[in-house]
């Protein structure tokens, strides 16, 4: 308690584990919140799940509460997952996909995820994952960083169509991305053009906090 109380001072982490994928990664006390980072950027409970919640308050309360299924791949300490199911009392079955064990037991151990009853983990790559699953889903919420790197696949074409496969008619795909530059800004104008036909409805939000851009799709036919 007195360490939360501190960190409105001083930010204080408590915990601190290598990764191979994340480099670092750290659970911290900061301004009497309780988040992780990674070696270069807040992964859970900071910033990054304001930007998450901000795309989930524009998909709206009404529209969630009507889903059945949503899939979150990239997980880390669950923040939307939390935000779901807390604030918006999600009472659906939420599947998450993380491949970090490590970031898993932190979530665990810190976050309690593993006490929320609607919500399955499975410890896996999301790229190879969304190619094998047979399930569908009316929400999948893309949020997948190596320290503040996004893997290449998910700009691929392969990725995208197979995530498309798995969204259900009047579903939701809410990606998060972060553009430091040039590069970053065509994927994502690359990423929003393979939904350009009379399908789907792209609406993009950006500067929700530096660099940050959400990219919101809805399938509507
Ligand atoms: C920004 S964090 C996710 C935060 C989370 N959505 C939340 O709401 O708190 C990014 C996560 O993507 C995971 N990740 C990176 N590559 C992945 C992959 N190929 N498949 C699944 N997860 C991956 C990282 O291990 C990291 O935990």
């Amino acid at each position: 308690m007195l360490k939360k109380w501190l960190s409105y001072i001083l930010p204080i982490t408590i915990h601190e584990k290598k990764s191979q994928i994340s480099k670092n990664i750290e659970v911290t006390w900061n301004n009497g919140k309780l988040v992780i980072d990674s070696e270069n950027t807040n992964y859970s409970y900071g910033s990054l799940q304001k930007v998450l919640r901000s795309g989930l308050y524009s998909i709206g309360k009404q529209n969630i509460a009507k889903m059945n299924t949503i899939l979150v791949l990239g997980v880390a300490g669950g923040s939307v997952i939390k935000t779901l199911v807390d604030e918006f009392q999600f009472k659906g079955e939420i599947t998450g996909v993380e491949l970090d064990k490590e970031i898993t037991a932190i979530a665990n151990q810190y976050f309690k995820l593993n006490e929320i009853t609607n919500y399955t983990p499975i410890i896996a790559d999301a790229n190879e994952f969304v190619k094998s699953t047979t399930e569908n889903f009316d929400l999948i919420i893309i949020d997948i960083f190596q320290d503040a790197t996004m893997p290449d696949f998910l700009f691929e074409k392969q990725f995208i169509s197979n995530v498309k496969e798995l969204l259900n008619l009047k579903g939701f795909i809410l990606f998060n991305t972060m553009n430091l530059d040039e590069k970053g800004i065509n994927k994502n104008n690359r990423f929003i053009a393979s939904f350009e036909t009379s399908n789907y409805i792209i609406k993009e939000f950006k500067n929700i906090e530096v660099f940050n851009e959400l990219i919101l799709v809805e399938k509507i036919s």
